[in-house]
């Protein structure tokens, strides 16, 4: 496996994971993923720009076969799928230096074992010179951990941004060709991971815009030739109003939740307002999540199980939770047998959504005509706060 040139002097070293298909033991990735690494030549210095997971660390170590001296290994971020690597490649390459922000130093003197010294700590907005060309860091945290930096290559523009503007895809192609593609994959990541620091990750698209950047080279997926396409696309996601949508996320088990489901997505839909409805026994919590980008609504429909919230309805408000996401409303429906505290349990374990309540229809059995008009009643509930919101419902 050879080294990709993508621009004189940079050259993509990473490995393509075409068959994982689970992250972090808990996020899907239905179209694999890669770990992108750069090896960057200066006439003076050579860097290499973060490595790959572990499982493929031969990939690497294959593509720099004939690089004989590496200088400086610059690590962007801590996470093991980009850090894993750092022991092996600092061993095959010992007069190289690790160039960290001071939290990564910290964060990767506790997982992985690396000698202090090889540490070298570099500020905000410091150069890293390199012979004809210059190496900028940008500290960009909480585009996933707290130590995320980035890296602008100044005299050609290219901003290595490690999980910033990422996707998981895996792909034999290095740029970005399907631009609709890369979008879904794209929104995708950012809501499963960065989704909860909307603040501070629009304060470093801000911080990013004083420069002119050419090319984003991230750590996972296509690298973008037409930077402005992905910034737009964060912008939106991190400070765009809220879609006129509502994410249905449910669970039935013997049908009557169904019902109470499906008359108010029908509900919502005759009154102009976008339905995603999620089973969620079987859905795909990346999908859910990426809705939750932007969706003004979240109705959770649940049966009551051992007086509480069907398991699948309490996980899923557990990850909305962890989420943040920036909902306006929020409100819950469901079938009960006997009793219990399911509106209760499921509204104390979201604090984190923002979101005003909207009433609640919970029914005892199968719905009946009144049960189905208070989901009515919901439905213009929802309608008349997305029209509050200045969203075009109702049409
Ligand atoms: Fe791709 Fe947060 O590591």
């Amino acid at each position: 496996m050879q080294a990709r040139k993508i621009a004189e002097g940079i050259h993509w070293v990473g490995a393509v994971d075409w068959n994982r298909r689970l992250f972090d033991g808990l996020i899907p990735l239905p179209d694999g993923t890669s770990y992108n690494a750069y090896l960057v030549q200066g006439d003076d210095k050579t860097v290499l720009i973060d490595t790959v997971d572990p499982a493929l660390e031969g990939v690497l170590l294959e593509r720099l076969e004939g690089i004989e001296k590496i200088d400086y290994v610059v690590s962007l971020h801590a996470e093991q799928d980009h850090s894993g690597t750092l022991p092996v490649v600092l061993e095959r390459y010992p007069q190289a230096q690790l160039v960290v922000s001071k939290k990564a130093r910290d964060m990767l003197a506790d997982l992985l074992p690396l000698a202090p010294e090889r540490f070298l700590v570099v500020e905000d907005g410091q150069q890293l010179p390199l012979g004809g060309r210059t190496l900028k860091f940008i500290y960009t945290p909480w585009v996933h951990w707290p130590e995320t930096m980035s890296a602008l290559l100044e005299e050609e523009g290219v901003l290595f941004s490690c999980d910033f503007f990422g996707s998981h895809i895996a792909s034999s192609e290095l740029f970005v060709g399907d631009q609709g593609r890369v979008y879904e994959a794209a929104k995708r990541y950012f809501a499963e991971i960065m989704m909860p620091f909307r603040t501070v990750i629009a304060k470093n698209i801000e911080k990013l815009s004083a420069y002119d950047i050419k090319m984003i080279a991230p750590s996972h997926g296509a690298i973008h030739r037409q930077p402005q396409f992905i910034v737009d696309a964060y912008r939106q996601w991190v400070s765009g109003p809220p879609a006129n949508r509502v994410v249905l996320a449910h669970v039935s088990m013997h049908g009557s939740t169904q019902l109470l489901v499906d008359r108010l997505a029908e509900g919502l839909v005759e009154r102009g307002v976008e339905v995603e409805k999620f089973d969620l026994p079987v859905t795909d919590i990346g999908k859910l999540a990426m809705s939750l980008v932007d969706a003004a609504t979240i109705v959770i429909g649940t049966p009551t199980v051992l007086a509480g919230p069907h398991p699948a309805a309490a996980y899923a408000a557990f990850l909305a939770n962890a989420l943040r996401p920036p909902a306006r409303f929020l409100s819950i429906i469901g079938s009960y047998g006997w009793g219990g505290r399911t509106v209760e349990m499921l509204s104390a374990m979201v604090p984190n959504i923002k979101a005003e309540v909207l009433e609640p229809v919970l029914c005892r059995g199968l719905p009946g005509p009144e049960d189905l008009q208070r989901v009515d009643g919901l439905a213009e509930a929802i309608v008349a706060g997305h029209r509050r919101e200045g969203l075009p419902a109702g049409g």
